[in-house]
């Protein structure tokens, strides 16, 4: 089997790489918007590739042929896709045209990440059929990647997930835990958000629900995120907590408080039965993520 990444500097595509590259029975090539920044380069082939750029992402897929594609790049900045609407559809919208009018012509199975923002929070935890209703242009890009692929001849999966977190090399943005890990360190007074509820994903889970999608040729949509569903508050609690930081410093305050750009769910979480029956998938513990993340912290 040959698999193509996109967006393989990002969280989930390194993660990824790192998973595939060392898998003998099949080929890695990997991609992302200009130089490689991950410093292992041995296990797989590494070619610069823009997915908003049409021509560039036909004529790759078209001479690599891979048999599956794992589309991990996005614009992820919910306040940013507000701001511009133009770049957020070029790259999470027709980006994704592109990647399975690409696929569709030497009939690889494409693997799409989706997110949770397309529903409105009021109804959490979701499950795959639920309506969608995004209250950010985010989660309503997102939600018209989804649209097109299910009209769209293409072999294809979505895999919905929730704040992805994780250690990874020279990103262009960070993350929840290691944010909050950060801050707890330096003993900052900290305003954290108690009523918005998610359950966080370890970005190495995520991987693996692609990975079993690829191997298994799953279509349709499947839930991929983290099982424990907290409070933004009880997740940085729980943070301070296992790596032994005081919650002394921690205040709750309400999103309205904020006065953010773009709308956010009040409660998500994912019900996770079909990927696990399906796929096979089994995500840690939030607990057991924290110990994870400690380890490679301390590598
Ligand atoms: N992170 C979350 O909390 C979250 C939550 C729900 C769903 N998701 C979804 O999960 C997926 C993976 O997220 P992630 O956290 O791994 O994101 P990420 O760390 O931001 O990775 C995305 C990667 O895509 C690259 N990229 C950006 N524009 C590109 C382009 N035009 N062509 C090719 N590559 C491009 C980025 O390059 P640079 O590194 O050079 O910027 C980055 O390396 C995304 O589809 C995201 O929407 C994420």
């Amino acid at each position: 089997m040959k698999i193509l990444i996109t967006g393989s500097n990002g969280l989930l595509g390194q993660k990824l790489l790192h998973k595939l590259r060392v898998d003998s029975s099949l080929d890695l090539i990997a991609t992302s918007r200009g130089e490689n920044r991950v410093s292992e380069k041995n296990g797989y082939t590494y070619l610069a590739l823009d997915i908003t750029d049409e021509k560039a992402v036909a004529q790759i897929i078209a001479m690599q042929k891979p048999d599956v594609v794992i589309n991990t790049a996005a614009m992820t900045n919910v306040d940013l896709c507000e701001a511009e609407k133009e770049n957020c559809d070029a790259l999470n919208v027709n980006a994704v045209q592109y990647l399975a009018d690409a696929c569709q012509q030497i009939d690889a199975h494409l693997i799409h990440i989706s997110t949770d923002f397309i529903f409105d929070g009021e109804d959490g935890p979701y499950k795959e059929e639920d309506e969608p209703n995004p209250l950010s242009y985010y989660g309503l890009s997102k939600l018209k990647s989804e649209q097109l692929l299910q009209t769209h001849a293409v072999k294809w999966t979505v895999l919905r997930t929730i704040i992805v977190f994780g250690v990874a090399e020279n990103l262009s943005k960070g993350n929840l835990v290691l944010w909050a890990k950060g801050a707890l360190e330096k003993g900052d007074p900290l305003n954290i958000i108690d009523d918005q509820f998610r359950a966080p994903t370890l970005a190495e889970d995520l991987a693996d629900a692609c990975i079993l999608a690829a191997k298994k040729k799953a279509l349709g949509v499947f839930n991929a995120s983290g099982e424990d569903i907290m409070s933004i508050y009880e997740i940085v609690e729980r943070i301070a907590n296992h790596f032994g930081n005081t919650t002394e410093n921690l205040n709750k305050i309400s999103t309205a408080t904020l006065n953010q750009t773009a709308g956010r769910p009040p409660k998500t979480g994912f019900i996770l039965d079909k990927s696990k029956k399906v796929l096979g998938y089994n995500p840690h513990s939030f607990e057991d993520c924290l110990t994870i993340i400690d380890k490679q912290l301390n590598k």
